[in-house]
């Protein structure tokens, strides 16, 4: 069974919920703010070590209050932070995420420390086996992400990649990767720009995913309180699912049910 290294963002997320998303110069009032954990990598990170995989969190917190919580947050939850470095030069990331009362969301991020991860934060790499997955978003530097994906490529490993937020990617790192995972908006992106990836996973947020010719149902969900962190916990589960050995169609379905079961809950990560 292989280990997930995850490369990618921590945020401290900001959150209001808004009966609509307020119009380019509208003032508009919400709810009452709450601040959780979140950020593409770290949400990731900890839906992998929920689905039971072994993982290691690599990036950048800030030297601040926040810093030092997320980071013996992620190790209370088992997760390996010895290459989760504490930036006494920058501050945590953050984002402002503004919840619709169709359940919609719209998000900010002023990434902070995430902006700062670079090659030397990449040792854990150096160590990875055939059998890992190297799992990375987009929400660091593009050259550290083709950086990681090169090294990890030369270890053997397999190297999942998730274009979120979206950026065009040179077609050399895209076919690096099994699989790219995009979303519907993400995939349009993609084909706007003329890309393509042999191994390519769309999630269609409530009608499923596709992978190639396989298609997965979505675990059907009755009650949602908010689907922030939905992508992420389908990310990081697939990721934990292909490091245990599973074929794609079952990793696909087991990140389904992790998906759904992530929007009964606040925030992107549980408590
Ligand atoms: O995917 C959801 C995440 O996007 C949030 O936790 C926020 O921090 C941004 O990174």
């Amino acid at each position: 069974m292989g280990r997930v290294v995850v490369v990618g963002s921590l945020n401290v997320d900001s959150i209001v919920e808004v009966e609509r998303h307020p119009k380019p110069g509208e003032t508009l009032m919400g709810g009452d703010l709450k601040t959780l954990w979140g950020g593409k990598g770290a949400n990731q990170a900890v839906a992998a070590a929920m689905a039971g995989a072994e993982v290691a969190m690599v990036g950048r917190v800030g030297g601040d209050v926040s810093g030092e919580q997320y980071r013996s947050r992620l190790a209370k939850r088992g997760l390996d932070v010895s290459h989760l470095r504490l930036d006494g030069e920058s501050v945590t990331g953050h984002a402002a995420i503004a919840v619709a009362a169709d359940g919609e969301n719209t998000i900010i991020v002023s990434p902070g420390a995430n902006a700062r991860v670079d090659s030397t934060d990449l040792d854990a790499i150096d160590a990875m086996e055939a059998d890992d997955v190297l799992l990375l978003q987009l929400e660091i530097p593009l050259e550290t992400v083709g950086e990681a994906i090169r090294r990890a490529r030369a270890r053997g490993a397999r190297v999942v990649i998730n274009l979120a937020p979206y950026a065009d990617l040179p077609t050399e790192l895209l076919e690096a990767c099994d699989p790219v995972i995009v979303n519907e908006h993400e995939a349009a992106q993609m084909a706007e720009a003329g890309l393509t990836a042999s191994s390519l996973l769309t999630t269609y947020g409530s009608k499923g995913s596709a992978w190639g010719d396989i298609e997965v149902a979505a675990t059907r969900v009755d009650d949602v309180v908010d689907t922030t962190g939905a992508g992420d916990s389908y990310c990081g589960t697939l990721a934990a699912a292909l490091a245990a050995g599973a074929d794609r169609e079952t990793a696909m379905r087991t990140a389904s049910a992790a998906a759904a079961r992530s929007v009964g809950w606040e925030g992107a990560q549980p408590e």
